[in-house]
């Protein structure tokens, strides 16, 4: 088990920057996942952390030495790659083998170091099966057995599940967390789903634009949301602009072009700031009378647009003045048959759960 730390890495391709003056530190022992949408530098970070890629600027340490220009083969780190790269002539036991044999693994420990890794992931009856005769989700495993049959200090996993089919992958997503705990290993691993994110992890760091946006436990990031992009991009909400109109008595009162909304104090947020507000579909209940506010409580009253069976759960979406995007509440299947096109409905939600954001300046004119 060991930590990591990076500081400051700076990766250019061209004078663009693809990972952007980046810090971020890992405990021993944890599993945190990077978070981002495609292009915004996880795999290349992950490559900069593996000594596969050399960054511009900055430092990667591990259990406080620098580890800055090491080649790859000398930082004793795991990887799975989204491709998995075995060998596909080769049998389970020899592409686990291959690794141990590549690391320097005195001969004589090779057999025992195999059997331990293909027990971890409960492929110990496969091990004379060639790649080719194994399923996706088998494959992984053995991916994932090879990289920790070295016992590294650190694994890094890129896009690991993403081949498999939904079902296969939310077995995985479980089975494999559990894995590199018992294992004990510290691990970082690259997703751009929220929702792997947010089963799997211990901190999950949302990536944007080679920066990382905000790194917190996923309860942290789902509900207290710190940028509009993580609002984005973790979960749904609709986003809506407004200006701060008063800020007193430990809250802000928001003027939108559905009326006045109220939310948290933010001392950050004086009288006048052009803002964002955002709200969690399941925290809105819906009905259709439309009585005075109770405190602390907001009301909007808007009409239906869309609604959408889920299973569990419809999504029912409203027109919202002044915005592009709808508003989007979420309603139990249980609580009855889905609202009308057109019908209007109280939407009503607790000031507290407000998230108010100070809007950039394109995204207040939007
Ligand atoms: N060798 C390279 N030369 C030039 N540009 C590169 C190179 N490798 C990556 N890039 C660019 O760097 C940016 C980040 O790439 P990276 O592969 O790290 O993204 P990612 O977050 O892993 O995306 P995805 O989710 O699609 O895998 C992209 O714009 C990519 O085109
Ligand atoms: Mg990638």
């Amino acid at each position: 088990m060991s930590s990591l730390q990076l500081r400051g890495i700076v990766k250019r391709y061209g004078t663009q920057p693809v990972v952007d003056g980046l810090d971020l530190s890992i405990a021993a022992g944890e599993f945190v996942s990077l978070l981002g949408p495609s292009g915004c530098g996880k795999t290349t970070l992950l490559r900069i952390v593996a000594g596969l890629s050399d960054c511009d600027e900055g430092q990667v340490i591990v259990d406080g030495a620098d580890m800055t220009g090491l080649p790859a083969h000398r930082r004793n780190i795991g990887v799975v790659f989204q491709s998995y790269a075995l060998f596909p002539h080769l049998t389970v036991g020899e592409n686990i083998a291959f690794g141990l044999k590549a690391r320097g693994t005195p001969r004589g420990e090779i057999a025992a170091g195999v059997r331990a890794a293909l027990a971890s992931v409960q492929l110990a009856a496969l091990a004379d099966r060639p790649i080719s005769a194994l399923s996706g989700g088998q494959q992984q495993r053995v991916a994932v057995a090879r990289a920790i049959a070295t016992r590294p200090r650190l694994v890094l996993l890129d896009e690991p599940l993403s081949a498999l089919d939904r079902k296969l992958r939310e077995t995985m997503q479980i089975e494999l967390r559990q894995m590199l705990r018992d294992a004990g290993m510290t691990a970082i691993f690259v997703t751009h789903d929220q929702d792997e994110a947010l089963v799997m992890s211990d901190r999950i760091a949302v990536m944007n634009r080679g920066r990382i946006e905000q790194l917190d436990a996923p309860e942290a990031i789902y509900a207290r949301p710190r940028t509009p992009f993580a609002l984005n991009f973790v979960g749904l909400s609709a986003q809506w602009p407004g200006t701060v109109v008063s800020a007193a008595d430990g809250s802000l009162t928001v003027a939108t072009a559905c009326g006045e909304i109220r939310a948290p104090a933010d001392a950050s947020l004086p009288v006048g700031t052009p803002v964002l507000l955002g709200v969690r579909p399941e925290l809105i209940s819906l009905s259709p009378q439309h009585n005075s506010d109770a405190d602390g409580t907001n009301t909007v009253w808007l009409p239906v647009t869309q609604t959408v069976y889920r299973g569990a759960n419809r999504l029912v979406y409203f027109e919202l003045p002044g915005s592009t995007a709808p508003l989007l509440a979420e309603m139990p299947t249980h609580a009855g048959a889905a609202p009308q096109v057109g019908q209007r409905l109280a939407l009503r939600w607790a000031a507290r759960d407000t998230l108010v954001f100070a809007a950039e300046r394109s995204q207040a004119l939007a």
